[in-house]
């Protein structure tokens, strides 16, 4: 018998690539998943008009309208359990969450960075990766805990720092493998082939995994 989809419901704050690249892996069948919610902190939030186009349930939940950082996530928690999502996706979501929050969903949440983490925690990595004249950059989708960033590390995809970048083309080289970082990951989830333990452990396959997986390299981000 055919696994029902999981749902998806997938949290932003701005521009919403990472967004538009699981919409499009959901409608080509490459996520065992189906986006169900996306919600934004921010009404003028640009990838609400993915979700728009895609015919997805959205919301703007804006924290400008709630006293503290409790009542936003209280509300959040609300929308959320209304979704009935499998998984909540953070995709460039620029809030930080209460611990009361992480602890409730922890199980389901997920973030993407754009760092090798535990490199890079925080705002600004490709600068800061640049000032630090390391070679390799790259991002990491991971579990959420109440500390920033600091969560399990489920995956990776690394990226060369090529001759000449700033940080903004930097930045265009991570993103492109954000695109197919998650939906990589999502897939595995969705489909039940990872498995999440609670004490931050992974089984890939019935196969306990004592590092983080790795994106295989693309062709499109070497240097030019
Ligand atoms: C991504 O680079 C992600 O790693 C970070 O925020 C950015 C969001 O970009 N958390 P977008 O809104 O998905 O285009």
């Amino acid at each position: 018998m055919a696994v029902p989809k999981k749902r998806l419901a997938v949290l932003i704050s701005g521009r919403g690539s990472n967004l538009h690249s699981i919409l499009e892996a959901c409608a080509q069948g490459r996520i065992a998943g189906e986006v169900v919610q996306v919600i934004s902190n921010r009404p003028a939030a640009g990838g609400l008009a993915y979700a728009r186009q895609a015919g997805v349930a959205h919301q703007v939940i804006d924290h400008q309208q709630y006293a503290g950082r409790e009542s936003f996530d209280t509300a959040l928690a609300a929308a959320l359990n209304q979704a009935k999502a499998h998984w909540i996706v953070l995709a460039g979501f620029m809030r930080i969450l209460t611990p009361a929050f992480v602890e409730q969903f922890q199980a389901q949440l997920l973030n993407i960075h754009p760092s090798l983490l535990p490199e890079f925690r925080g705002l600004h990595t490709h600068a800061r990766v640049l000032a630090a004249g390391h070679a390799e950059h790259g991002a990491s989708v991971h579990r959420v805990t109440p500390d920033l960033d600091s969560g399990p590390v489920i995956m990776q995809a690394r990226v060369p720092v090529c001759p000449g970048d700033d940080p903004e083309r930097l930045a265009v080289r991570v993103q492109k493998v954000e695109h197919r970082l998650y939906p990589t990951v999502l897939d595995l989830l969705c489909s039940e082939r990872l498995i999440l333990q609670p004490d931050g452990g992974m089984l890939l396959d019935e196969q306990s995994l004592q590092q983080p997986l790795l994106l295989p390299p693309c062709a499109e981000v070497v240097c030019p």
